[in-house]
């Protein structure tokens, strides 16, 4: 894919810029925002923006309303953090009537920040309605894609505006696209890939293109059990997907006929019940005693990968180990945790629940790139192609 506009190619000053976020972040039981790392890594572009004295218009989703307005999904919270992380008032529009919309944002002198109500209350949004995508490019002159962990999806607020306005990516969805692109294309070798989680079924297209490039593939988690049936294993208790295992064969297969490694656990903790408080056992994988249930990698293993994680040039980790929030399931997590953080070379960790765990070992800061992209990382892992990136005008096509 060519080259994107980048942000800094747009002519924006007094220009009103709708810049696409990823606002998307987790809240606690009583609505308060638990983790605010994607609004500030946002906080680039839209002060680049400030500096240029463009009029700043963020629009953003946050959580899955399907098209109604849920008042636990609304963005004030947001606005009032973002306000306290620029130092500089966010004017708050919580309307969805358009004409209601554009009065509120009248006023925006050059410099002022906005933020619209959550994008996906309008029924449009998520089957990307030209009509939804006409009122938004209304408001403003210039769009910005900054919302990485959103480019995955085509929907009227990231693909159906940018094809509407002179658009351009921002800085945070460079800074990713440049990070991962090279991970896959020119990495520093060897390329180490940690891959774990529940399901094989949610990292297929991954593991498949992964193994294509990557020097070593690494598997653990829940999804290295259906390795295990798929080599006629006695797995116990083990969560499986039957289903899969023909197609986790074809994998093994072509991994042997690439000549690639592929890297299974080699001993496993397992219990007999998934609890806090369960009696665990070591067992090496040919030996899951029926009745139990393998729940994380052993210590054989957690070596292994460590032992591999450190001598990499390259390691891109996705995925828990094992059931990683209980305390007796931890330890495999948290071992490619602190290898991967310890390793010299370029380092590299996407998903919800390897950020968590980093963040609860204390380990995040010594991370060199920490991805604010969920599934949108996923797909990219996959060697697919964004949508949301996809749409933003080609970086030959000057500034504008
Ligand atoms: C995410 O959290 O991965 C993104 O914000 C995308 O959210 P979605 O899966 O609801 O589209």
């Amino acid at each position: 894919m060519p080259g994107k506009r980048s942000v800094r190619q747009l002519d924006v000053a007094n220009r009103r810029v709708l810049v696409r976020v990823d606002f998307n972040v987790p809240v606690d039981g009583d609505g308060r925002i638990a983790d605010d790392t994607r609004m500030r890594a946002a906080l680039d572009t839209i002060n680049y923006l400030r500096e240029e004295k463009a009029r700043v218009i963020l629009i953003s989703h946050f959580g899955r309303p399907q098209g109604r307005v849920v008042e636990e999904l609304r963005l004030g919270a947001v606005a009032g953090r973002l306000s306290e992380l620029l130092g500089h008032p966010v004017v708050y529009v919580p309307s969805l009537d358009w004409p209601t919309v554009a009065k509120s944002l009248a006023g925006l002198a050059p410099g002022g920040v906005a933020l619209l109500e959550n994008i996906r209350f309008h029924p449009g949004e998520e089957t990307n309605d030209p009509g939804l995508a006409a009122h938004l490019a209304g408001l403003g002159d210039a769009f910005v894609n900054d919302a990485f962990g959103a480019a995955h999806r085509a929907h009227a607020s990231t693909t159906g505006i940018a094809r509407l306005l002179p658009s351009a990516s921002g800085m945070l969805m460079e800074k990713e696209l440049e990070v991962l692109g090279r991970a896959l294309k020119a990495p520093e070798r060897p390329l180490v890939t940690i891959i774990g989680g529940a399901k094989v079924a949610d990292k297929i297209g991954v593991l498949e293109n992964l193994m294509t490039i990557a020097d070593a593939l690494l598997v653990g988690g829940g999804m290295a059990n259906t390795f295990f049936l798929a080599q006629g294993l006695e797995v116990g208790t083990s969560l499986i997907e039957p289903a899969k295992v023909p197609l986790v064969k074809t994998l093994l297969a072509r991994a042997a006929e690439l000549g690639r490694r592929l890297v299974l656990p080699m001993d496993v903790v397992v219990a007999r019940e998934k609890a806090t408080g369960s009696v665990t056992r070591v067992v090496p994988i040919h030996a899951i005693p029926k009745g139990w249930a393998a729940l994380d990698i052993g210590p054989s293993t957690r070596e292994e990968f460590a032992r591999l994680a450190a001598s990499a040039g390259t390691v891109i980790w996705n995925g828990p180990m094992g059931v990683f929030e209980l305390e007796p399931f931890a330890a495999g997590t948290e071992a490619v945790a602190r290898a991967v953080a310890a390793c010299p070379g370029t380092t590299i960790v996407g998903g919800g629940d390897s950020v968590a765990a980093l963040e609860q070992y204390g380990l995040a800061g010594k991370i060199r790139h920490i991805s604010t992209g969920g599934g949108a990382a996923l797909e990219f892992l996959e060697g697919r192609q964004l949508p949301g990136v996809a749409a933003l005008d080609d970086a030959g096509e000057g500034t504008v």
